[in-house]
């Protein structure tokens, strides 16, 4: 077996499907294009399903490239040897081109010729059937003809080797999965690939790209079949070096000895530190990644933004607990640069941006870490005392709104003193806060600043048509950054990775002043924040605060979830006209509009 480093395996995965009639096509940005279900993209289909869905790939039908990718459920996870929250999968695909067997021969052939991996040391799963998909004996077959010995194949249900969407809705399969057995010994009779003790690592999946998941929840069979398969670089690099875990391979070990010289702790000796010490190596890759994107994303409150906020707030407690002193995210960064710079030159073009929001980010929280800690301290004699394990609603608000803890470090931070928190008094708190400051903000209307109320009204409205303007016309990947309404204008910030023109202004301009024209009600429902999703409400606040959310929808032109007030007809509202455009940050422009009367 080759022991290779990530860099090298990228190039030989890459020449071998080139050599195999395969297009060689740039991975996407982090955002994903067309799925606002999701927040990050999650895998190398997933910028490619309108062509697994039918449309023509201008590279071919035969495409092969390496993906950024993000899975957030894995946040909490990330401290484990195991869990990453970035990594980067190979893929290779077939729109309507090879199928099964084909693809089944390249995995066969990268893995034992290319990788030099023994066939005994190869285990594969293959689909078992349902209802509406038969039992995958010709993968199994494939699998055995090539060598693999029958019971090194197994059979596996839908929880199994099914595979997608990576949204809510589009393409998915049944799959087959490639495991490596290290040799270790079985954790007990029903271990079999899949199982987690760390006898097999997962490397590959063969996604036999047959079904549409639709939004009613059936699956339906699609003419043109599709290959998509996905390959974790970190954790294949980890089996190819022989390693327990990807964080000893030499993806992580740079940003790790780098967190030892700046605590003076050594990784492997005490198990709280290293899994510090991970915490922090992960959560600074992925910042580095979200900042250096494309579509470059700050921290903030909302969506991709919170992500972020969470990621870096958390690396900073936890080099504040491995005793490191002063900011050190951005040295961090320096090192993640020189890992990644060349597979991903937009690190580099975005080095600035990256720096500074790791700078500003930190400093920010590092005023108010200490003393929220101390807080949060002081009060645990008094709840062991009165014989409670649970931090109140009311603290956690506190701890959010004051010391800018997210709700999730501090639910980590009461689990590590044996504490769990009360999230159900945490959201009361944060609801009631945000209708405090509603009232106060209608109070204030109401007081004086009557004659204001109206124009700021219709300027909020204007918001909500220009956000589905900019969607309509620029195309999804839009999404509000920040708003500000005075009684005289309004800003609004979004996600657009290059100058709006000229052109591209007056469409906006002529499509919102068009929906104003058509006089459209305004209606507000409460629905849950699923529901709205489902109606396609733009919602860029991946919440767990509360269930309910209001959704302001003005005609058949905009759908929002938003805390008003809005105008109720868009008719009187005046004429919308564009003032500036300009940048706000690195992928993110900011535009200026009235509302002349
Ligand atoms: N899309 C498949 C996966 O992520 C290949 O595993």
């Amino acid at each position: 077996m080759r022991d290779i480093t990530a860099d090298q395996l990228r190039q030989l995965y890459i020449d071998f499907f080139v050599s195999k009639g395969h297009t060689q096509i740039s991975g996407a940005s982090l955002i994903p294009e067309n799925d606002p279900t999701v927040l990050f993209t999650t895998a190398g289909m997933h910028p490619l399903v309108p062509y697994i869905l039918g449309a023509e790939h201008p590279a071919g039908k035969r495409l092969t490239d390496y993906q950024k990718c993000i899975r957030t459920g894995d946040i909490d996870s990330v401290g484990d040897p195991h869990h990453l929250t970035f990594f980067e999968m190979f893929g290779n695909w077939s729109l309507g081109d090879y199928f099964k067997e084909e693809m089944i021969e390249f995995s066969f052939e990268f893995l034992t010729k290319v990788l030099g991996i023994p066939v005994e040391k190869l285990s594969v799963t293959v689909f078992e059937g349902n209802d509406l998909v038969p039992r995958d004996e010709i993968s199994a077959a494939k699998w055995e003809s090539l060598g693999i010995a029958k019971d090194h194949i197994y059979f596996m249900p839908k929880e199994d080797n099914w595979w997608g969407p990576a949204g809510e809705t589009g393409p998915c399969g049944p799959d087959s999965e490639m495991f490596y057995d290290t040799g270790r010994e079985a954790c007990g009779p029903d271990c079999k690939p899949g199982c987690h003790c760390g006898k097999y690592f997962e490397i590959w999946n063969d996604v036999f790209m047959g079904y549409k998941k639709e939004k009613d929840g059936s699956y339906v069979e699609m003419d043109r079949k599709c290959i998509d398969t996905g390959m974790g670089i970190e954790r294949t690099v980890a089996v190819l070096q022989g390693k327990k875990s990807v964080y000893e391979t030499e993806v992580f070990q740079p940003i790790i000895k780098a967190i030892e010289s700046l605590c003076g702790k050594k990784y492997g000796e005490n198990e709280d530190d290293d899994m510090s010490i991970r915490i922090i190596s992960d959560h600074v890759r992925t910042s580095v990644f979200i900042l250096g994107d494309q579509k470059g994303i700050a921290p903030s409150n909302v969506g991709q933004g919170y992500i972020l906020r969470r990621l870096i707030r958390r690396a900073v407690r936890h080099g504040k607990k491995l005793g490191i002193e002063g900011a050190f995210l951005s040295g961090l960064a320096e090192t993640v640069l020189e890992l990644y710079g060349k597979p991903y030159p937009e690190l580099v073009e975005h080095k600035d941006f990256i720096f500074d929001g790791l700078v500003k980010e930190e400093e920010k929280f590092s005023l108010t870490l200490t003393k929220g800690e101390r807080e949060f301290e002081k009060m645990l004699p008094f709840l062991i005392k009165q014989d409670k394990r649970v931090i109140a609603g009311g603290t956690v608000f506190k701890l959010y709104d004051t010391y800018g803890f997210p709700i999730e470090l501090t639910k980590e931070l009461a689990a590590e003193h044996g504490f769990t928190i009360d999230e159900e008094g945490f959201n009361v708190a944060f609801q009631k806060h945000q209708e405090k400051s509603r009232a106060g903000a209608d109070q204030s209307f109401a007081s004086g600043l009557a004659d204001h109320s109206d124009a700021t009204t219709a300027l909020h409205t204007a918001t909500h048509l220009l956000h589905a303007a900019l969607r309509k016309t620029l195309g999804t990947h839009v999404g509000q950054k920040g708003s500000n309404i005075t009684a005289e204008r309004l800003r609004f910030d979004f996600t657009h990775p290059a100058p709006v023109t000229k052109e591209e202004l007056k469409i906006v301009e002529d499509l919102v002043n068009d929906a104003i024209a058509r006089n459209l009600p305004v209606t507000v429902e409460t629905l849950s924040l699923e529901q709205a999703r489902e109606q396609g409400a733009i919602a860029f606040f991946d919440s767990k605060y509360g269930e309910k959310v209001t959704v302001y929808t003005i005609g058949d032109f905009s759908k929002e979830v938003c805390t008003g007030p809005h105008v109720e007809n868009t008719g009187s509202m005046g004429h919308f006209k564009i003032q500036k455009e300009q940048s706000s940050s690195a992928g993110i422009r900011r535009i200026k509009a009235v509302l002349e009367k």
